[in-house]
């Protein structure tokens, strides 16, 4: 992590001024000093400053760092959180190089998507993190929502607009001894994106919310609607009100009432009718004969319900 954090800092040497050789002589608290000395310097695209003006959280938020290009931004927040940093920091990247998607796939980001991670440090035990993946997609999904669009969540973390991928979550949980040292909630939104601009094979399942709006969004409002969406549902989640997190998730939820095929690591397939979602955030399927599985991980494919 260090290496691609120290490699971060020289491919932006000019920006910030100093030489790879200094930098690459820094320990991890200079280098952590440094990537929040670079994330607050101005970006084209995505201002900081307009994200301040319009948020109004209480600690989601309040250090944001902005950067035109990284690795990962869930990266980035990882170094941040293994050194010290706050609760509530956010990284936001223009582009992602090497962008994480669920399951080891690649995120595609390219300019005019929201790249987004959150440092997060409950005090949980690390059974409970998938609810976290579940309390983001409400939240991601009331912003939308209220934007204008039908968005709906399919089990666990993408985020539909008729059926097409607006949006994507990645929760990278650090435990120590069944405790949580820190979470990092990475989230993509395709927001003026060009779909064009993806590879042709995931174009057919992907929309934006410039597509569907037929307007340009404006993006720090977006960014600030979500923080304090996702503050107020976070809140809950540190108060332990797993069912009210439940329950705003069942309500959006486009999986649920639906056959579904669920497809795992090695090709396994599990077929069955969607019931619900337990308190672990598990899937549960009826099978054809009737039997109740419940489903931990694994990409889900929604199918006619004929
Ligand atoms: C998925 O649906 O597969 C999860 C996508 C998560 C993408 C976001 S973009 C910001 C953050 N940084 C990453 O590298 N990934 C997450």
């Amino acid at each position: 992590m260090k290496k691609k954090m120290q490699k971060l800092l020289s491919e932006n040497e000019e920006k910030i001024s100093q030489n790879s050789e200094s930098i690459f002589k820094i320990g991890d608290k200079e280098i952590s000093t440094t990537i929040k000395e670079l994330g607050r310097k101005k970006t084209e695209r995505i201002i900081v400053d307009e994200i301040e003006k319009k948020l109004d959280t209480e600690y989601i938020g309040q250090e944001i760092y902005c950067f035109q290009e990284v690795d990962s931004t869930n990266n980035v927040a990882k170094f941040l959180a293994e050194s010290g940093t706050n609760e509530g920091t956010i990284i936001i990247a223009e582009t992602q190089t090497k962008g994480k998607g669920s399951r080891g796939k690649k995120w595609e980001s390219p300019l005019g998507g929201i790249w987004l991670s959150i440092i997060l440090r409950p005090d949980i035990s690390p059974s409970k993190a998938p609810l976290i993946t579940l309390a983001t997609g409400v939240a991601v999904t009331n912003v939308l929502r209220n934007l204008g669009v039908d968005a709906r969540i399919k089990w666990p973390n993408d985020i539909l607009i008729n059926d097409k991928k607006v949006s994507g979550i990645l929760t990278e949980a650090n435990a120590k001894f069944n405790t949580v040292d820190y979470v990092i909630v990475g989230i993509g939104i395709d927001s003026n994106l060009n779909i064009e601009n993806l590879p042709s094979r995931i174009q057919p399942g992907s929309t934006s919310l410039k597509k569907e709006l037929k307007t340009d969004i404006d993006e720090s409002q977006v960014i600030a609607n979500f923080l304090h969406e996702f503050e107020k549902i976070y809140n809950l989640f540190k108060e332990e009100k797993f069912d009210d997190i439940l329950y705003y998730w069942r309500s959006l939820a486009h999986t649920i009432g639906n056959n579904v095929e669920i497809q795992q690591t090695l090709g396994k397939k599990i077929k069955g009718y969607a019931v619900g979602i337990n308190r672990k955030g598990a899937l549960i399927l009826e099978k054809h004969d009737g039997t109740l599985i419940k489903v931990i991980s694994g990409e889900c494919i929604v199918q006619d319900n004929d």
